[in-house]
């Protein structure tokens, strides 16, 4: 559980310049002292989201502004290629696929954060474990 009050302190750190340099290195910090276990990479996946204010539009579970995690997770988890994809579309955002409103780019994502973040958000899917389905 320390990993969720380290991120909280680096997350409660004020301003777009403290969040540019202290995610990456909260992010890579948590990496090298806890390990990338699932139940860290959980709580990783959840601070990179809140740190970069994904959960404005997104929640885990519910629609808001943008599709719940959930529901992009059980899109398109066991599909190939589908962490590079996912991290793709976080960075570079888009719209028609979900609804009416797109996601505007995400530039302030590195390509490493993206596919941290892609790959929980996949960890998400109900299905996971089970094969994928055509
Ligand atoms: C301003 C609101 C907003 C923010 C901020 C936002 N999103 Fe989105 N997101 C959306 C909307 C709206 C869609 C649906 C777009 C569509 O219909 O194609 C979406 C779609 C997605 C998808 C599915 C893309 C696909 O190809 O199907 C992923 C994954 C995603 N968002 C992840 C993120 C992550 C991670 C962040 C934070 C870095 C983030 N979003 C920030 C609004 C947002």
């Amino acid at each position: 559980m320390s990993e969720i009050i380290l991120l909280s302190v680096f997350n409660s750190v004020p301003g777009r310049f403290g969040r540019w340099l202290l995610v990456p290195s909260a992010f890579i910090l948590s990496m090298a002292m806890f390990g990338a276990s699932p139940a860290n990479a959980q709580a990783i996946g959840l601070g990179l989201a809140q740190a970069n204010s994904c959960v404005a539009c997104h929640t885990i579970e519910k629609k808001r502004v943008g599709p719940a995690f959930k529901a992009i997770a059980d899109r398109f988890a066991g599909k190939p290629g589908a962490q590079d994809y996912l991290a793709q579309s976080i960075r570079s955002g888009g719209g028609n696929r979900w609804g009416a409103v797109p996601m505007p780019a995400q530039p302030q994502v590195t390509e490493e954060e993206a596919q941290a973040l892609a790959a929980w958000i996949l960890s998400l899917a109900d299905n996971e474990s089970k094969p994928s389905s055509p």
